[in-house]
């Protein structure tokens, strides 16, 4: 598929995730000449700027983010692409002058693509008075709408969303968007699983133990108080990313990897998984806030201490789950899962862990502890592959211990591709398939709903945790003694 030229029409533009994540990847999609020549993006923002200080503010984004990687010139023929529209979302009779605009003479292309990083619950309002003023026609060239996470906030909401925007759009101009869908390791999940024959024959209920994803953040919430007191972590990481991450794990083989396909492989996933019945929600879901700590070596605010967060709030910034698959492949395997803001270290990893062998004939040798075999595919911030066995210690004992053959794939050298610039160039293609179908949506709500709809009435405790930890304790969670949360991507034992 071929990247298109296109206006991006960005809502938000002047907010956070369009600072440090959009206006930095169009950046280096350019920087890469991967940017079809015509493209232009406008950004709409409500704020009384003209061309000049939205230069400058892109600008600050941009050096902000690539800091000593920045390039005049490339700067310089960058911003020949960019243009500020002042416009109130709220005002119907301000989204006139942006149809005039875009509709006007050159240079703006035919194909739109409108990216909403506004709140949700502006999107119906938003995508009402786009629709109103003739802006979805794809008489001259296509439309497409790119729409940022959360996709509603529980199951109702994000029905009555899909209800409402599907009065607009259909369902090929929807880009609903998960960026870690578009993070390389994410990707390889697919090809390792699917371009090598070693693992596949393993992958199942009969050789693996348990399976866990881990994300781990060091930093807190930054100045989203409002979206994330609102959100929460299961919210805000588990229902989309960690989710996305074991339908990808988890998934069949699919007939090809267009996007239907997948998708339909990974909603199959989701409609397996086992429903939490609200009475056994407390054995297979745990929460906790962080407390005042030391992160990095530096004393760090606790949760309720930070800007915009009510004293008394209980919203979890850390989350953890069990989650069982009732299919053929994974009937009786555990997938835990943890995310957490202020943690001890930055990570995202999937790790699988294999049954012991039948008989351990090498129990008893002087090493610590007998580990299974692992296979540990790191996200962030290392894209590896790591698979863990057990060896022999040269010398005359018969000592073992675990060693890890590294797949890495990428070199430390090569620079690693930001999700975003991924998934902009597939709008550009028209790619669907590292973007959702709302049954995928759907089904994700689904599975966490009764885990928010009782944390929401269980409002008089939630464990804390100090920042710069591994989050509360939760060990309850395991099925087994043996099991633990894998912390890091170096042999570990319990
Ligand atoms: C976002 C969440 O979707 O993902 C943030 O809203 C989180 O809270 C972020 O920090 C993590 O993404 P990444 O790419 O920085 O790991």
């Amino acid at each position: 598929m071929n990247a298109e030229p296109c206006t991006y029409v960005i809502f938000g533009a002047t907010g956070n995730l369009s600072r440090i994540k959009l206006m930095p990847a169009l950046y280096h999609l350019d920087v890469a000449k991967q940017l079809p020549e015509g493209t232009r993006i406008v950004a709409v923002g409500r704020r009384p700027w003209d061309q000049q200080k939205w230069l400058a503010e892109v600008r600050d984004m941009i050096q902000t983010k690539v800091k000593a990687d920045f390039d005049e010139s490339v700067f310089q023929s960058f911003s020949q692409r960019l243009y500020y529209h002042q416009a109130d979302i709220q005002k119907p009779e301000d989204y006139k002058a942006l149809a005039d605009l875009l509709n006007g003479k050159q240079p703006f292309s035919r194909n739109i693509a409108f990216y909403l990083s506004i709140s949700p619950s502006d999107f119906g309002t938003v995508l009402e008075q786009l629709s109103v003023n003739q802006l979805f026609d794809e008489e001259l060239g296509w439309r497409r709408v790119i729409i940022e996470k959360p996709f509603g906030y529980d199951l109702d909401s994000a029905q009555a969303l899909q209800k409402r925007i599907s009065h607009y759009l259909s369902e090929e101009q929807i880009y609903r968007i998960d960026h870690y869908l578009g993070k390389g390791m994410v990707q390889n999940v697919l090809v390792f699983r699917f371009a090598n024959v070693m693992l596949e024959p393993l992958w199942n209920r009969n050789y693996i133990d348990h399976i866990q994803i881990t994300h781990s953040e060091e930093i807190g919430i930054d100045s989203r108080g409002d979206y994330y007191n609102g959100a929460g972590a299961l919210r805000d990481m588990l229902q989309s990313h960690l989710l996305q991450l074991l339908t990808l794990v988890a998934m069949e083989p699919p007939v090809s990897m267009e996007a239907e396909a997948l998708r339909d492989e990974k909603v199959k996933v989701l409609k397996s998984i086992r429903p939490i019945p609200k009475e056994a929600v407390h054995a297979h879901a745990h929460r906790g806030q962080y407390a005042a700590g030391t992160s990095k070596g530096e004393k760090v605010k606790g949760y309720l201490q930070e800007d915009n967060i009510p004293a008394d709030s209980v919203t979890e910034t850390y989350a953890s789950m069990k989650l069982y698959i009732d299919n053929w492949r994974w009937r009786g395997v555990p997938f835990y899962m943890r995310t957490g803001k202020r943690m001890a270290k930055a990570q995202s990893t999937i790790s699988i862990c294999f049954r012991h062998p039948p008989l351990q004939f090498f129990r008893g040798t002087n090493v610590n502890c007998m580990s299974p075999n692992w296979v540990l595919l790191g996200i962030q911030p290392d894209e590896c592959i790591k698979i863990e066995m057990t060896v022999k210690e040269p010398g005359l004992e018969m000592d073992t211990r675990s060693t890890t053959l590294d797949a890495s794939f990428r070199n430390h050298d090569e620079k690693a591709i930001d999700a975003y610039e991924d998934l902009l160039l597939d709008v550009l293609k028209g790619d669907r398939s590292l973007f959702l179908r709302f049954d995928e949506v759907e089904h994700a709500w689904r599975i966490v709903d009764p885990i928010l709809q009782t944390w929401a009435v269980e409002r008089d405790y939630i464990a804390t945790y100090p920042a710069g930890s591994w989050g509360p304790e939760d060990s309850r969670l395991f099925d087994k003694d043996s099991q633990f949360w894998r912390s890091s991507l170096t042999p570990e034992c319990k």
